[in-house]
């Protein structure tokens, strides 16, 4: 089975041919962040304008790595939710056309249950498949949350963020601290160079017992040390402000991870999102889970940054799954105070239970 995905929910516009087993066939990704970059985030209207423009480019490209193009594809899968809602209408609209010209068969997909099942896609022969269950710490921009996999269908919510997602704190600090945009690699980049215990802020959320983050506190924190101290006037200054901001930020997300799993009983850590490139959160997340004895996966760094390939794989999953029935594919969204629960394919709260 071949799958075509088409991802328009943020700031990127992708198209990706991807089969059944996870193998990526084509991957093309478009990305906004020249366009948001003057702004210092998104501007939901530019993106939708900016998608517009690029997702018949895009679809065409992915299409033209396969003898036969649209004939070839079995059905079309579609980022439905969680997303800005104009942004996500132009990769719907796009997708519902061409499903309906060439009598394909549709999908719409969370952009959260793709990211988390981003770990399975092949990029390359000899990449393993992760086994079910897995923990899953999806980190981007818009998202910080703990999940429990158990199936590509069956995904539960464990805990999130309370307020920032963890890309956003990167993207603010490197603000305050007058870097570019984004923020993370910039930070990341810098982090490299400094001493993790020059500066010392808050452990957000520490001691606490609930598998849930927060950011706010340590971004104000860090508006403090620059009103208080000024902007760091040298490399090396600036380099010890970010490695110690890092360090507090990657060490939240790597303290419940772990607690997620033994709380969980499940031996094995998948990070994905944006913000599994960061440098400091692969190596804390590498030495904790080996000391713990977890097993632990991280994506390529294309499987981890917003792409249609993990929309396609989500879609063939969601159509191979026992008792799918097609229906309307239409925006959706989550609730961002919801703490716990599953949720059905089409984003829908099923139960605010813990599995038994
Ligand atoms: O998943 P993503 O590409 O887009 C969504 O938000 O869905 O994630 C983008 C986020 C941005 O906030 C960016 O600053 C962050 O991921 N990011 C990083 C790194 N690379 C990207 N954060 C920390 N360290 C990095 N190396
Ligand atoms: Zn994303």
């Amino acid at each position: 089975m071949i799958i075509l995905g088409i991802e328009s929910s943020c700031d990127e516009t992708a198209a990706a041919l991807v089969d059944s087993d996870g193998r990526v066939i084509a991957d093309v990704v478009r990305s906004q962040v020249e366009i948001h970059a003057a702004y210092g985030g998104v501007v939901p209207e530019l993106a939708s304008r900016a998608h517009l423009a690029a997702i018949g480019v895009v679809i065409e490209q992915a299409l033209a790595s396969i003898e036969g193009g649209i004939d070839s594809v079995d059905a079309i899968a579609v980022t439905a939710g969680p997303g800005l809602a104009g942004a996500l209408l132009v990769g719907i609209g796009a997708a519902k056309a061409l499903a309906w010209s060439a009598r394909k068969r549709i999908v719409g997909v969370s952009h959260l249950d793709a990211h988390l099942l981003a770990v399975q896609l092949r990029r390359d022969a000899d990449a393993e498949p992760v086994p079910y269950p897995f923990i899953g710490l999806l980190v981007s921009g818009g998202h910080t949350a703990l999940y429990r996999v158990d199936a590509p269908t069956d995904i539960t919510l464990l805990g999130q963020t309370r307020d920032d997602a963890a890309g956003e704190a990167f993207d603010k600090a490197a603000k305050l601290l007058g870097l570019g945009y984004p923020g993370g690699p910039l930070v990341d980049r810098l982090a490299a160079h400094g001493r993790p215990d020059a500066v010392v802020f808050p452990t957000p959320m520490r001691g606490r017992d609930e598998l849930e983050f927060s950011f706010a506190g340590l971004k104000t924190s860090l508006a403090r040390h620059v009103e208080k101290s000024g902007l760091p006037q040298d490399d090396s200054a600036l380099a010890d402000v970010c490695a110690s901001y890092q360090r507090v930020l990657v060490s939240a997300l790597v303290d419940k991870s772990l607690a997620a799993c033994a709380e969980e009983g499940v031996p094995r850590l998948a990070l994905t999102g944006g913000v599994a490139a960061n440098r400091g959160l692969r190596a804390l997340a590498a030495r904790r889970c080996a000391e713990a004895g977890l097993a632990l996966h991280v994506p390529p760094f294309a499987s981890c940054t917003d792409n249609a390939a993990m929309v396609a794989y989500a879609g063939a999953m969601k159509l191979l799954s026992p008792g799918y029935v097609d229906g309307p594919v239409v925006t959706f969204t989550r609730d961002a105070r919801r703490r716990r629960g599953r949720f059905a394919p089409d984003g829908r709260l099923v139960s605010t239970q813990r599995l038994p």
